[in-house]
């Protein structure tokens, strides 16, 4: 990586134009701060249009804005975390600012400004275009010259749909404001510093859990995004197919890499820490170290999702043959979860409980579990103790959009104990696991873990499986390899 020149250890003249984030003082004569002020192009894009999603962002605003009448609403996107010295970690906008705004740049922040009793304006707070006359462009570490041209303020308000002020004016404008104002806590500390003495817990806990409430429901842009991040998980899975003879000769982690570049070349990243599990791996529910050897003969459990550019992001597993046929056993265990996974999508339909599609799943697992001789029956008793959970271990599914566990926060009565609803987004996501050690299974079982993972859609009359393009039945998943290895 290139660095800022340190500077002299005793420079001479003026001070520096602008101390650098990190510390350093380049050397900087007159001359050159005078050279670097002009001789740039007008660059301001005078054709945007707003994003596709605009009209649902203005949407979602005016339901937040129903919801919290007079107070002042302040969203985050967050700021980058360093790493080291003047390195960061990639950064990911908060849910609830992308949710409500589309845009996703560090440091941003929505608020919604109350008018009168009723209504709010809502203001975007960006980093603006970098000042070329202090030397920002150039000498700051977040200049443009550094990261990048970001977009002017009327740009921005164009292609949000809401007008935008610099940023770094909103903590002072807050910490002189009056009146009731909520936060979305976790993403700026340094929005928090400035609101502490305006704000509870509890009241923010409320905006945060209704964000992750209004989300349950997707529109149609954004099932039309689960969708492209569907089909993108599909076309990485078949990289990997490809690739297995390489995995082979290296690890697990040529799957991960593998499913990655089509992540980032036809998304923005991978929605969550790809699980690609090899032989007894598979056991370990999230196993994403991906540093172990791949074997013919067992059988490779891979959950990954590509997060679409927008944020979206789909979470898939399918449980593969490593040499591309399942022994007996493996079928065997590999049909059974199959089994609870087409009960479980049968039991997704609107008006149903969010709990059915669990339960139905896990009937089909523990009676097989009592059929092989591994869990003692009758079946009723096991299941209303819940002794098959040895080898099931977790629930069948979980909403899925901007978040692989989306509206986690949502209250419990709309989603844990809730009602389905059309627009929903779930997983369905059985899966049995015979752990290494566990000594209660005959030795055969032992280090087999299985787990078959699609995306469903909610619909007026039942259920659309957005993954369908990836085989799910054993003899399809074997077809489907053998045809792509040929
Ligand atoms: N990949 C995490 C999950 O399936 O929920
Ligand atoms: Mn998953
Ligand atoms: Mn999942």
């Amino acid at each position: 990586m290139t660095e800022q020149q340190p500077a002299p250890e005793n420079p001479e003249g003026d001070e520096p134009i602008k101390q650098r984030k990190n510390g350093l003082y380049p050397g900087v004569s007159d001359e050159l701060a005078e050279n670097m002020k002009s001789g740039w192009a007008d660059t301001e894009l005078r054709d945007l249009q707003p994003i596709a999603q605009a009209q649902e962002t203005a949407r979602r605003r005016a339901e937040l804005s129903a919801r919290f009448p007079g107070e002042r609403l302040v969203i985050p996107a967050g700021n980058l975390k360093t790493r080291s010295n003047d390195t960061e970690y990639s950064f990911r906008a908060s849910t609830e600012y992308v949710y409500l705004t589309g845009d996703q740049t560090q440091d941003s922040v929505l608020v919604l400004e109350p008018t009168g009793a009723e209504g709010h304006k809502a203001t975007l707070y960006l980093l603006p275009r970098s000042n070329r006359e202090n030397g920002e462009f150039w000498l700051d570490g977040m200049g443009e010259l550094w990261v990048g041209r970001r977009h002017s303020l009327t740009e921005a308000a164009t292609l949000y749909g809401a007008p935008c002020e610099d940023v770094r004016e909103l903590a002072d404008a807050l910490r002189a404001a009056t009146g009731p104002v909520r936060c979305v806590r976790g993403h700026d500390a340094g929005i928090e510093t400035a609101l502490t003495d305006k704000v509870t817990a509890e009241r923010d806990e409320e905006l945060r859990v209704f964000i992750s409430g209004q989300r349950l429901v997707k529109d149609a842009f954004e099932i039309g995004e689960l969708q492209k991040a569907v089909d993108s998980t599909a076309r990485g899975f078949e990289d990997v197919v490809k690739v297995l003879d390489k995995a082979e000769a290296t690890s697990e982690r040529y799957i991960e890499g593998t499913f990655f570049l089509r992540a980032r070349v036809e998304g923005n990243d991978v929605g969550y820490g790809s699980i690609c599990a090899a032989g007894p791996h598979a056991t370990t529910l999230h196993w994403v170290r991906n540093d172990g050897q791949v074997r013919s003969g067992d059988l490779l459990l891979l959950d990954a999702g590509v997060e679409t550019t927008t944020l979206y992001t789909a979470d898939i597993t399918r449980t593969l043959p490593i040499n591309g046929t399942y022994s007996e056993l493996q079928r065997k265990i590999y049909d059974a979860v199959y089994d609870a996974q087409e009960a479980g999508i049968a039991a997704v339909k609107p008006g149903a409980k969010f709990r059915d599609f669990h339960d139905a799943a896990q009937r089909v697992l523990a009676e097989r579990l009592v059929e092989w001789g591994l869990l003692e029956g009758p079946v009723e008793r096991a299941l209303e103790l819940g002794l098959q959970r040895r080898w099931t271990l977790h629930g069948t599914g979980h909403m899925l959009g901007l978040d692989v566990h989306d509206c986690a926060v949502a209250r419990t009565e709309t989603y844990v104990d809730g009602v389905l609803e059309p627009g929903m987004v779930l997983t369905v996501e059985p899966g049995l696991y015979f752990q290494a050690d566990d000594v209660t299974v005959p030795e055969e079982y032992r280090g087999i873990g299985v787990r078959i993972e699609d995306d469903i859609l909610v619909t007026e009359d039942g259920n659309r499986n957005l993954s369908a393009a990836l085989p799910r039945t054993s003899t399809d998943v074997e077809a489907w390899m053998a045809n792509l290895k040929r």
